[in-house]
């Protein structure tokens, strides 16, 4: 007796519901039904994090009737799996023939046809997708635990995790729903950046650590409300040592996935001044002391305190940012924000390249704020592993609520402003809680 045919089923597989089902029974009628179960690496390279791990997720799906074995499919691309497997049939939903996934497709039927394999598409079960369920869950919310640990799977899955700047509930919806297509690619962000500069100014005060980390919490709690994505908090110096423990805790305890603090004490300034403005660094002895007592003050294992060094601001050069680099994570750091504000990206590029040499590999972060043509595919391509928008949500607001202001002002009434603004009903529909 020959063996049953085999049948190959690509999925993600993280919110199972009927349509998946569907696909699964009419696989498991063809044959033996191998599963290549995307990797979190796989799905986060054209969409959002799954909500399960891959372990949770193969746990589900091995339970399941018409499934016989599950393998990991590391790439959007079924080919490397199907080349390796040479299954008889190839099952997936009919909802891929347009959309992103046209091209997956067509390799998938090119690849079949070196063996004589066969595409079976199942109609597309109305009524239920995981975008709608996505959607829900959304809705829900999370949990602190669950948001916190996010930052970490994110950067063991992404080339680069990408951060906004977000300073209230509504610049944290922009940053937890705006999505676009780039070349055939859904892209988001992954995570928000609570920014000192645009806490303070959207206080109407100078970026000095005047705002005080309960007013900070506040704001972070307001986009905690309404938002799923980790959170990376800005902590300024960090402070007195006895005081950073407290505020590693407080932040933890929301469900803030990293705290970066940077290497200067005294009054500090915005870094963006450079040498405009005196400002101190510490001594890395000092520093290293805030990261380490930061560090033992965590809770859970997740959290991350990153070191943020100044000496390329602060024109200290580039040795100097180097060894201060290597001191930090021997203090603890769990990865490294460094910072310039020339144009050119040359210094970041040059650091990565010391990086190399490090006695511990660390994520990088970088914040293109000044060197702002770089991509995110050069800096990944570099070795940075996480970008920063910093304070991009709120230069957009205000030079717009400037101009509408002066032209109520130049006309006398607000119909010229008209033009320049969202219609009410628009206004209205930004929180979906209104429709
Ligand atoms: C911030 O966004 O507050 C920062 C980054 O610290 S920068 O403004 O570039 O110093
Ligand atoms: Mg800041």
């Amino acid at each position: 007796m020959s063996a049953a045919p085999s049948v190959y089923v690509g999925m993600s597989a993280d919110l199972i519901h009927p349509g998946h089902i569907n696909i699964l029974e009419r696989a498991g009628e063809l044959g033996e039904v191998t599963v290549g179960l995307l990797t979190d690496g796989a799905i986060a390279s054209y969409k959002r994090l799954p909500h399960m791990t891959y372990e949770q997720r193969k746990a589900v799906v091995e339970s399941l009737r018409p499934v016989s074995r599950v393998v990991p499919q590391e790439t959007l691309d079924y080919v490397p799996n199907l080349r390796e497997l040479e299954p008889d049939y190839v099952v997936h939903g009919d909802d891929w023939r347009t959309g992103v996934q046209r091209e997956t497709r067509q390799r998938v039927i090119d690849a079949l046809r070196e063996w004589g394999g066969e595409l079976i598409e199942v109609p597309y079960t109305p009524g239920i997708s995981s975008s709608q369920l996505n959607a829900s869950v959304r809705q829900i919310g999370t949990t602190p635990e669950i948001r916190l640990g996010r930052l970490r799977r994110l950067l063991d899955t992404k080339p680069i995790v990408r951060a906004l700047e977000a300073h209230n509930g509504l610049t944290g919806l922009i940053a937890e729903t705006t999505e676009v297509d780039r070349d055939g690619r859904r892209v988001e962000f992954d995570a928000m950046w609570s920014s000192s500069l645009t806490d303070s100014t959207s206080r109407g005060k100078p970026d000095i650590e005047a705002v005080d980390i309960s007013a900070r919490l506040q704001n972070v709690n307001d986009m905690f409300e309404v938002t799923t994505k980790p959170l990376i908090f800005d902590g300024d110096t960090g402070g007195k040592p006895e005081h950073f423990v407290f505020t590693v805790r407080s932040l933890e305890r929301l469900g803030v996935s990293a705290v970066i603090i940077e290497d200067k004490e005294g009054l500090k300034r915005n870094s963006l001044f450079g040498t405009e403005v005196a400002q101190t660094q510490s001594t890395i002895e000092d520093f290293s002391t805030r990261l380490t007592i930061g560090k033992q003050a965590q809770i859970t294992e997740d959290f991350m305190v990153i070191a943020r060094i100044e000496s390329l601001i602060l024109e200290k050069g580039m040795e100097d940012a180097v060894t201060r680099a290597q001191a930090y994570i021997d203090a603890g750091a769990d990865a490294i924000m460094i910072h310039s504000r020339r144009k050119e990206p040359d210094e970041i590029f040059e650091f990565c390249r010391h990086a190399e040499g490090f006695s511990k590999r660390v994520p990088i972060v970088a914040v293109p704020t000044s060197y702002n043509h770089v991509s995110e595919e050069e800096l990944a391509d570099r070795g940075v592993s996480v970008v920063i928008y910093a304070n991009h949500m709120l230069r957009a607001a205000y030079p717009s609520m400037r101009k509408v202001a002066e032209t109520i002002l130049h006309h006398g009434r607000s119909l010229e402003a008209d033009q320049m603004l969202s219609p009410i009903s628009e206004a209205l529909a930004i929180i979906p809680e209104n429709r």
